[in-house]
């Protein structure tokens, strides 16, 4: 083996940028593998093309969408100016998003890289593998458990294997003695059909839950099951086998109903939308928030139509190929844009 070809790769990070600076950032949705994953087995997930805003300029103090109070109470905003944000330059924050919040679309992990973008983006810059590592420890500060995978998807962007996978090695975290390696997966150009069922969910609570049902004497071997539908599914996506896709969706359903995260309103989802799709499972935490769905060749309307119809918020989504990006900072008042004559 190519030892150069194993080395991780972090090209394209975020550069040095004066004020005002705005950064995007995808959200995720999971295809296989979560709560596993926590555990170091592998996970497939993708980032997808909703996206989270945040715009930052030069200010008196911190400050969220014109308030400071929120700079103490979201303990995301908290930790990532604890952690990266230079206290003695502040910055005025506005945000704005696509993603609902604690809908299991990665909602978090995006805002903490667009904020933790532009705070690069005014201290020098920053390269992406080094940005993936202080949002996965802002994220599990603020959480208190959890894995890289969905801070992964809003820096990294494209489909991406966590611990799985022969894909380019994007790059690698440990932490706690578990250790999860990050790699480019190939987009097969699919559409996606997500429904948020408006139940809101903890995240931290539904890990931990999880955590106490997998330390039982069947634990492993639940986790042995979570981590070969991964893998077969991981390879399934490489091959754009969307039947099998569609058949590995449904089987990790059934282990996130074995681990208890259903919820009686994803049931009703997944019933509606199926007749239009090859598989269709809880994506994210679970116990509320969302189902993923991958409609059958040509039915990708009328999965979504059928979703919304059973009272959800429904989305078609394809693959956001790139992770967070700054945007072209806003032209000041004033200033008119005149393009060169050709050949000047
Ligand atoms: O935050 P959610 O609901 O999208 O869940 C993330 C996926 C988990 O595997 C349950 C947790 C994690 O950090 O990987």
């Amino acid at each position: 083996m190519n030892a150069a070809a194993a080395e991780p790769t972090s090209e394209g990070g975020i550069p040095a940028r004066a004020y005002p600076v705005t950064a995007r950032a995808p959200g995720k949705c999971i295809l296989f593998g979560e709560h596993a994953v926590v555990h170091g087995r592998p996970e497939l997930l993708l980032a997808i093309d909703l996206y989270t805003q945040v715009s930052a300029h030069r200010a008196e103090a911190w400050s969220l969408n014109h308030r400071t109070a929120p700079v103490r109470e979201n303990p995301y905003l908290a930790r990532s100016i604890a952690d990266w944000g230079p206290p003695d330059r502040p910055l005025a924050l506005t945000t704005a998003s696509r993603l609902p919040r604690a809908s299991g679309l990665g909602s978090s992990a995006a805002f903490v890289a667009a904020v933790l973008a532009v705070a690069a983006a005014g201290t020098g810059g920053c390269g992406r593998a080094e940005l993936a590592r202080r949002c996965y420890l802002t994220e599990r500060g603020a959480q208190g458990v959890g894995s890289p995978g969905d801070t992964a998807a809003a820096v990294g962007g494209g489909i991406l294997s966590i611990n799985g996978g022969r894909g380019p090695l994007r790059w690698t975290h440990s932490d706690g003695g578990r250790s999860w390696s990050v790699r480019s997966v190939p987009d097969p150009g699919w559409t996606w059909v997500l429904g948020y069922s408006g139940i809101p969910h903890d995240t931290a609570r539904t890990v931990r839950a999880v955590g106490e049902r997998l330390a039982q004497p069947d634990g492993e071997e639940l986790l042995e099951r979570f981590a070969a539908v991964a893998t077969e599914g991981i390879e399934a996506v490489v091959a754009e086998d969307r039947d099998r896709v569609g058949a590995l969706l449904e089987e990790n359903h059934r282990l996130l109903v074995e681990v208890g995260v259903s919820h009686p309103r994803l049931e009703e989802l997944r019933s509606a939308v199926r007749p239009a799709c090859v598989g269709a499972k809880i994506t994210g935490a679970g116990a509320g928030g969302s189902i993923v769905a991958l409609p059958r060749p040509g039915r990708e309307l009328e999965a979504i139509r059928r979703i919304a119809r059973a009272g959800a918020v429904a989305y078609g989504v394809r693959v956001a190929p790139e992770g967070v990006t700054l945007l072209e900072a806003p032209r000041p008042a004033g200033e008119t844009l005149v393009e060169s004559p050709e050949g000047d």
